[in-house]
């Protein structure tokens, strides 16, 4: 395409959706891991959920990339490189990109989506003369895998992890995550980290129950996937979309409920998976932090917080961290 764009892919990528559905359907407590929500029609699914009314996370941080931009692309400081873990459509990626990239920047977005990597890596180097796209398709826990051969000696290079993205992690895989990252870094290296703070079920929960059903699309999103890639033969009208704040845990868990008794085969995977009624397929937990969560897992993987910036409501935080 454009000797400005190489796109990587971590080796061993081919039958790890059949492997996740075959040994999650398989567990007494049924699971699927959240990404796997996003092939092409997923992906879109999600760019829509972002524009919901109900769903502020977007709009929060985006407000904070806008008003305070210039503060948190100065305390970046200069960089030779962008990495951003689970880029996805990098919508929120161009405030910064405005900021850094005039002087000549490699950008690296790692995400599970290859055709999304492809297309954005596309359009921003229209829009960005002076950048170059090293794209990876990676499972973002565990980075080094791909940036191990990018990162080169005696750069500088900024992480991006926006969105709340990290939300999808529970703390033992946070942490090994970021020393994952850690391990690819230089000391003085910045990451920064876009995290839904803790706050009312009244905001939380209709977040995740839009009343356009776009979160429930979303999640049904997935037997349509499991029955167009592995011949499943899910009725997605026999199973209901649910999302409730667990206010103790503080988060949010997503769950495929079976309205019936039910049998379901998949094909490629010879086997059929028996469902009770009103038993789930657990989809998602979306944590929500409280003031020092992040603090506490960046010192445990080896990164300082030096600053941290929320919106006008308090709802989300940017955390500003330092590979030390
Ligand atoms: C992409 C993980 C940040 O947890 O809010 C949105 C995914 N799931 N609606 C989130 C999601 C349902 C989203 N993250």
């Amino acid at each position: 395409m454009d000797d400005r764009f190489s796109l990587r892919r971590e080796v061993d990528r081919g039958p790890r959706f059949a492997a996740a559905v075959q040994s999650g359907l398989g567990a007494v407590r049924k699971t699927i891991p959240p990404q796997y929500f996003y092939d092409e029609l997923g992906s879109s699914l999600f760019g829509a959920i972002c524009n919901l009314p109900e769903y502020y996370l977007t709009r929060s941080e985006e407000e904070i990339l806008i008003k305070r931009g210039d503060e948190i692309a100065a305390a970046l400081g200069p960089v030779d490189r962008l990495v951003e873990l689970g880029s996805g459509s990098a919508r929120k990626t161009r405030h910064l990109l405005d900021r850094l990239a005039p002087g000549g920047l490699e950008y690296v977005p790692i995400d599970v989506d290859v055709a999304l990597l492809q297309q954005v890596g596309r359009d921003l180097l229209h829009e960005y003369r002076k950048l170059s796209v090293a794209a990876a398709v990676c499972d973002f826990r565990r980075p080094s895998r791909v940036l191990r051969d990018i990162v080169e000696k005696g750069s500088r290079t900024a992480v991006l992890f926006l969105g709340s993205t990290i939300g999808n992690l529970d703390r033992g895989e946070t942490v090994a995550m970021l020393r994952d990252l850690r391990s690819v870094l230089a000391a003085g290296d910045p990451l920064l980290v876009g995290a839904d703070l803790r706050k009312s079920k009244a905001i939380l929960e209709p977040a995740y129950n839009d009343i356009l059903g776009v979160t429930a699309a979303f999640n049904l999103n997935l037997l349509q996937r499991i029955n167009r890639e592995l011949g499943g033969h899910f009725d997605l009208r026999a199973f209901a979309h649910r999302a409730f704040y667990d206010e103790e845990a503080g988060r949010i868990e997503m769950h495929l409920v079976s309205l019936r008794d039910q049998s379901v085969r998949i094909d490629d995977l010879a086997t059929a998976i028996d469902f009770h009624e009103g038993e789930t397929i657990h989809t998602e937990n979306s944590w929500k932090y409280g003031d020092d969560d992040i603090e506490a897992m960046g010192r445990e993987s080896g990164f300082d917080l030096v600053r941290r910036w929320t919106d006008a409501a308090g709802w989300f935080g940017e955390f500003l961290l330092v590979a030390q």
